[in-house]
C-alpha cells in the first residue's frame, strides 16, 4: 500500500508551496512526446453486440454526431469584455462578503481595470485548459481503440475519437475567434494526462480519462454552461456535454465488467490512481499561470485566495466538481474496496456526500441535446 506522499510526491496534499513550485517550463515546445507502453490488440471475435450496453451506446453515438462548423451559430458576436465585467463584479462581491484583506498584498491598489483584466485572463485560461483536456481525451481514446480487447468497445471508442476531434476543434475555434489569448497547458493537467498515457494497462486509460477527467469535465461544463451569459458558448457546452455523458457511460459500462474480476491488490492500484487524479485536478484550479501573466507574485496571490483546507473542502463549487466522479467510483466498487481506502480519501476532500447521486451509466440518454434539438426542429 503506497503512502499519500509516494502517490502525490509531496508530504501534504494541501501544501500550496509544493503545488505552485511546479510549473510548465516547456511553453515554447511545439509538440509533447509521451511513451504509451501499450500493446496494440487485434481480436478475431467479431460478434457485434456481445456486450449489449456498449453496442447500444455505439448505435446511439452514430446518430448523435454533430458538425462543429454548421451546428453552432458562429455569427454570434461575443463581447468578452462585457462578460468579464459581469464575472469581475461577481468576484468582487464574493471578496467583499468574505472580507478579504488586501492591505500589504499585490492587490492593494487594484481597481476596476485590473480586476477586469484578471477576469478576461481567467476566461482565456479556463477555455484553454478545456481545449488541452479535450486533446488529452482524443489521444487517450485513440489508444483505447488499439488496446481494448473487445470489438464492441473498439467500435464505440472509434466514435468517441471523432467526438473528441470535434471538441478540440470547437474550443480552439472559440478561443481563436471569440476570446483574446491562449494559455499553454497547466502543469498539473499535463502531469495527469502523461500518467494516464504512460500506463500500459488498458483499463487505466479508461479510469484516468473516462471516469476521472471526463467525469470532472461533465460537472465543470455544466457549471460553466449555467453561468455563462454567452449564447454561443452555452450551446457549444450543451452539445459537448451531450457527447461527454456518453463517454463517461462508456467508462462505467466497460470497467464494471473488468473490475468484477480483479483482486483486492489490483483494485488498490486503481483506487490509488483515482485518488492521485482527483488531487491533480484540484491542483490545477489554482490558475497559477493567470497570476504570472498579470505580473503578480504567484505565491502571494494563491495564498491570499486559497482558503484553508477545512474551508476549501466545504466549498460547494469545488465539491460539485466531484458530483459525477464519486457515484461512478461507487458503482465500480472503487469507493469501498480494501476497507474503503478511497472513501476515506474522498471523505477528507468533503465529496463523499455525492455517492448516491445518479451514476452516469444511463444518464446519457437524458442528456442527448443533439437529438432533442433535431426532434424539436422536425416538429417546428
Ligand atoms: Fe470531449
Ligand atoms: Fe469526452
Amino acid at each position: 500500500m503506497s503512502t499519500d506522499e509516494q502517490i502525490l510526491g509531496r508530504t501534504s496534499r494541501d501544501d500550496l508551496r509544493a503545488i505552485i513550485a511546479l510549473s510548465n517550463t516547456d511553453v515554447d515546445e511545439a509538440i509533447h512526446v509521451v511513451e504509451d507502453h501499450a500493446p496494440a490488440i487485434f481480436t478475431w471475435d467479431y460478434e457485434k453486440g456481445r456486450r449489449p450496453a456498449l453496442n447500444k451506446l455505439y448505435e446511439k453515438a452514430k446518430h448523435a454526431q454533430w458538425n462543429g462548423e454548421t451546428d453552432l451559430d458562429w455569427s454570434i458576436e461575443v463581447d468578452q469584455e462585457h462578460f468579464a465585467q459581469m464575472l469581475s463584479a461577481m468576484r468582487q462581491q464574493q471578496m467583499e462578503t468574505a472580507r478579504v484583506d488586501f492591505r500589504g498584498t499585490p492587490f492593494q491598489h487594484w481597481g476596476q481595470k485590473e480586476w477586469l483584466a484578471h477576469a478576461m485572463e481567467s476566461q482565456n485560461w479556463s477555455l484553454s485548459q478545456f481545449m488541452h483536456g479535450e486533446q488529452g481525451a482524443l489521444v487517450c481514446t485513440a489508444k483505447i481503440v488499439e488496446t481494448v480487447p473487445w470489438i464492441d468497445a473498439k467500435y464505440y471508442a472509434a466514435t468517441q475519437v471523432m467526438d473528441e476531434a470535434r471538441h478540440v476543434e470547437v474550443f480552439a475555434k472559440y478561443l481563436d475567434t471569440k476570446l483574446n489569448g491562449h494559455y499553454p497547458i497547466n502543469i498539473h493537467l499535463r502531469m495527469l494526462l502523461d500518467d494516464i498515457i504512460d500506463d500500459s494497462r488498458w483499463d487505466m486509460t479508461y479510469l484516468g480519462m473516462q471516469i476521472m477527467v471526463e467525469g470532472l469535465a461533465l460537472a465543470a461544463f455544466g457549471l460553466a454552461m449555467s453561468t455563462t451569459p454567452d449564447p454561443l458558448l452555452k450551446q457549444l457546452l450543451r452539445y459537448v456535454m451531450s457527447d461527454e455523458a456518453r463517454h463517461v457511460a462508456f467508462g462505467v459500462l466497460s470497467l464494471k465488467e473488468h473490475y468484477s474480476e480483479l483482486t483486492d491488490a489490483e483494485m488498490l492500484e486503481r483506487q490509488e490512481f483515482a485518488f492521485e487524479a482527483a488531487v491533480r485536478m484540484r491542483d490545477r484550479f489554482l490558475q497559477q499561470e493567470v497570476w504570472e501573466r498579470l505580473g503578480v507574485d504567484v505565491k502571494a496571490a494563491v495564498k491570499l485566495f486559497d482558503a484553508p483546507p477545512e474551508v476549501k473542502n466545504q466549498d460547494p463549487f469545488q465539491q460539485l466538481l466531484f458530483s459525477k466522479i464519486v457515484p461512478n467510483c461507487k458503482k465500480l466498487g472503487l469507493l469501498d474496496a480494501n476497507d474503503g481506502w478511497l472513501r476515506k480519501r474522498f471523505d477528507t476532500l468533503g465529496v463523499t456526500q455525492f455517492e448516491d447521486w445518479a451514476d452516469t451509466g444511463e444518464e446519457y440518454l437524458e442528456m442527448d441535446a443533439v437529438t432533442a434539438d433535431r426532434i424539436a426542429a422536425e416538429g417546428a
